[in-house]
């Protein structure tokens, strides 16, 4: 074993243990960036801009190599995803052959998936790793195979998961895609899940759900967020629910919100506030990240109290919520 592996599986039984809280793993998530960053051939540090290799897909804001390597920085979020995405994979191991993982939007770290690389044998996990940009994807491969986890990984395939078709023979057991931006905006996240969720609706889908809210932020730290009922839920089931009510999934589409009443007196703006559950009880809440931050609501409308105000999710190359009172 090499020592980026010996590190790598240290890193990984830390996030499966159950006795560590999330937040405790933050020294861990640091060790996991700094081993990606070493053995990665992006450099980081003579790039001009954070935006280069971004682009504009027909479902989203799709990042560039940088900004998606950049994500590693946020330790709550890599412990929440690795650790959802071990607990996943080790619940549904079985003896015929290895649990079929397809990771949509990699980065050029294939972050999520080290440490399961790292715990797991190539015979219990077989990932297909799934990236729109080439160079990012190229990155990923090129850092798996310097890792010695080759092995682990059945296919590279440069498609947008939005609109990439599955093959019948390798439907996946887990899927997981982390290509989202607060409050489910700008990046592709729901066209992807949803695409991807239709084809294999037995996979385990992580995150397992991200809710929108509108609340209130806190007025400290110690204080927790107010909230008046939930605006939007990915979900597999609210997936499901959309494909029943043959709502269409391409540009301009739009997927239905709640309608809610914003309480009569109003001291603060409201704002969305977004939650993730990634997997079972893995959760990631309120200022957890930077996706958990309050947001503005849509188009900021000047609200003076009891408004009810109808949301709506627009799909297409800016999807996100919108909202209008009623
Ligand atoms: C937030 S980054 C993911 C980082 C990774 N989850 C991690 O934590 O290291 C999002 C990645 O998804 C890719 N991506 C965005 N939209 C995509 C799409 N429609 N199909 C495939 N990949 C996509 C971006 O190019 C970017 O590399």
């Amino acid at each position: 074993m090499s020592a980026a592996q010996a590190e790598l599986a240290s890193i990984a039984r830390a996030v499966a243990d159950p006795q560590r809280p999330l937040a405790s793993l933050i020294g861990e998530m640091d060790r996991l960036r700094r081993v990606a960053e070493r053995h990665c051939a992006l450099p980081m540090q003579a790039s001009d801009r954070m935006t280069d290799g971004e682009s504009f897909l027909d479902s989203g804001w799709a990042i560039s190599p940088v900004q998606a390597a950049l994500c590693a920085r946020e330790p709550l979020r890599s412990a929440a995803f690795t650790r959802g995405l071990l607990q996943a994979v080790t619940q549904r191991l079985r003896a015929d052959r290895p649990v079929r993982v397809l990771y949509a939007g990699s980065g050029p770290f294939a972050l999520l998936a080290l440490p399961l690389m790292a715990l797991l044998s190539e015979q219990q996990v077989q990932l297909c790793i799934l990236e729109v940009h080439a160079h990012t994807l190229g990155y990923a491969r090129a850092l798996i195979g310097e890792l010695g986890y080759a092995g682990h990984v059945s296919d590279y395939i440069c498609a947008d998961a939005a609109a990439y078709r599955i093959p019948a023979d390798g439907m996946p057991d887990v899927i997981i895609s982390e290509t989202m931006n607060t409050a489910l905006g700008k990046e592709p996240q729901v066209a992807i899940m949803r695409n991807l969720h239709v084809q294999a609706p037995s996979a385990a889908l992580l995150p397992a759900a991200v809710t929108v809210h509108l609340g209130l932020p806190r007025r400290t730290p110690e204080d927790v967020c107010g909230e008046w009922g939930t605006v939007f839920a990915l979900t597999a089931q609210t997936i499901a629910a959309w494909e029943e009510g043959g709502l269409p999934a391409g540009e301009g589409s739009r997927l239905p919100g709640a309608r809610l009443r914003v309480p009569a007196k109003l001291e603060q703006a409201p704002r969305l506030l977004t939650r993730i559950r990634v997997h079972g009880d893995v959760v990631l809440g309120d200022y957890d990240c930077s996706l958990n931050l309050p947001l503005p609501l849509p188009g900021k409308p000047a609200l003076t109290g009891g408004e009810v105000l109808d949301f709506t999710y627009m799909l297409g190359r800016e999807p996100g919520l919108a909202c209008r009172i009623v």
